[in-house]
């Protein structure tokens, strides 16, 4: 022990890597437990910085042993390339431990990921194309290829070739595309066999081991709560489990162990891809977040939705993840707003409602419900403790904080590792 799961308490993009990242120094284990290269995470040590799809925000941190645990679906051509851009940077990534029974993105996966996509044409999901959806689908049907099976040529064929069966009907009859050749995919996925062996390892034995001998072991989600699968707004989703109950499957540790659930939180609230945000701007102040936010996808470039802070949003995450406390990010983008309305609640068919709805058609309708708390015209990007905070700024923080259910425990006031308050110690 101890345990600790870091997670996205919106739609993900909240400066989980950088959370992570920051925590690294302390931590034994970093693991990713779920998702795969959708997830996009910015980190800047420095004056550098690093952009990382697939692999744990722990390979910074040369201590740091980082994990692709079983719950994660793997790109092996992604993999490589994000580890050949780390190695040419100096950074030493000969720890990675990646577990056998995590499932490969195969090509297949992304042709369906992208033509489905193009077939829902305006009911599209917005997924980022990268075959998260179908490799888990796979999965779940149970036609699923896993990285164990690289390492029996006879069984990896038999897989690929019962995936195909039904996927060359959708391609060929329904989509109007050409069938993929099994050997042709067989062949390519054995070019990554050699390379990975060292890496793949019985991580959930490693992890259970590592919690008995007091090492520290920190999960690190991809996406968010909002677009987890069972408990965001399906179908805008993504198709895995990034809430806390993931980190247990996903990396095969029971949940007695984890004792500190953190929440990322950002002080707005951003989206990518389609679905319902109740408080989504369309007017300058959304421009000027997106603009002072810098933000735009790490993965596909695409411009982020943006809107005010949601604190109806914020309580379901304390609920559904059981969170034991916040990292506040991005407080700094708020600088200069001479009042800031934050959302206390919704009105919904002309009723005001405290708790996120659990109907989908109710969340649609949605209007959020603002108070205006007063903003800050001071630079707070060298605050190192809570009390360097303007005052309008610490009642932000406080009033957050009390919408939200758990307590803020670190506030980020820029993008680098030094740019953190911290208030209350994670480990
Ligand atoms: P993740 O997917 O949750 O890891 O988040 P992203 O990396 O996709 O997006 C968060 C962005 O905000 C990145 O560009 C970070 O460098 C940046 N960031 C993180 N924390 C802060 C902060 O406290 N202030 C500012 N200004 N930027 C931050
Ligand atoms: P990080 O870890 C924000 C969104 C996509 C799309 C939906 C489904 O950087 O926070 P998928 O490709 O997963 O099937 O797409 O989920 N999405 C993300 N949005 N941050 C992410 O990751 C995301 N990963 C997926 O935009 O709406
Ligand atoms: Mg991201």
């Amino acid at each position: 022990m101890p345990a600790l799961v870091l997670l996205g308490a919106q739609w993900g993009d909240e400066g989980k890597g950088k959370a992570t990242d920051l925590l690294g120094g302390s931590v034994d284990y970093v693991v990713r437990y779920q998702g795969g290269n959708n997830a996009g995470h910015t980190v800047v040590v420095g004056d550098q910085k690093y952009a990382l799809h697939l692999l744990p925000s722990g390979i910074l941190t040369p201590e740091c042993t980082p994990v692709i645990g079983n719950g994660v679906v793997v790109d092996p051509s992604v993999l490589f390339s994000e580890l050949n851009g780390l190695g040419e940077r100096g950074v030493d990534t000969s720890k990675l431990l990646i577990s056998g029974n995590a499932h490969i993105i195969t090509p297949y996966n992304v042709t369906v990921d992208k033509v489905t996509e193009r077939f829902l044409g305006k009911r599209k999901i917005g997924t980022t194309g990268r075959g998260i959806g179908p490799t888990y689908a796979d999965k779940i049907n149970r036609v699923g290829i896993r990285i164990q099976d690289l390492y029996d040529e006879s069984i990896l064929t038999q897989k690929v070739e019962a995936a195909l069966d039904v996927k060359n009907q959708l391609l060929t009859k329904l989509y109007n595309r050409r069938a993929i050749e099994a050997g042709q995919v067989v062949e390519e996925l054995l070019t990554y066999a050699d390379r990975l062996k060292p890496y793949v390892a019985d991580t959930t034995l490693i992890l259970n081991d590592a919690l008995d001998d007091d090492k520290v072991v920190l999960f690190e989600g991809g996406q968010g709560t909002l677009l987890d699968i069972d408990h965001g707004t399906y179908p805008f989703v993504t198709s895995s489990n990034p809430t806390a109950g993931g980190a247990c499957t996903g990396a095969g540790v029971g949940p007695t162990k984890i004792s500190r659930v953190i929440g990322i939180l950002k002080a707005y609230t951003t989206r990518v891809g389609a679905g319902p945000f109740p408080t989504e701007l369309f007017d300058e102040d959304g421009e000027a977040l997106r603009r002072i936010g810098g933000e735009r996808g790490v993965t596909t470039g695409r411009d982020r939705r943006c809107g005010w802070f949601d604190a109806v949003i914020a309580r379901y995450a304390t609920r559904v993840n059981g969170l034991t406390d916040f990292f506040l990010t991005k407080l700094d983008v708020l600088t200069g707003w001479e009042e800031i309305p934050v959302c206390v609640a919704y009105e919904i068919d002309g009723k005001r409602v405290e708790e996120l709805p659990y109907s989908q058609t109710d969340f649609h309708h949605a209007k959020p419900v603002y108070e205006n708390l007063p903003g800050w015209s001071e630079d707070i990007t060298k605050a190192k403790t809570f009390e360097d905070l303007p005052k309008n700024a610490q009642a932000y923080v406080k009033a957050l904080e009390d919408m939200s259910g758990a307590p803020i425990s670190a506030i980020g006031v820029g993008p680098g590792r030094d740019e953190t308050i911290e208030i209350n110690s994670f480990i």
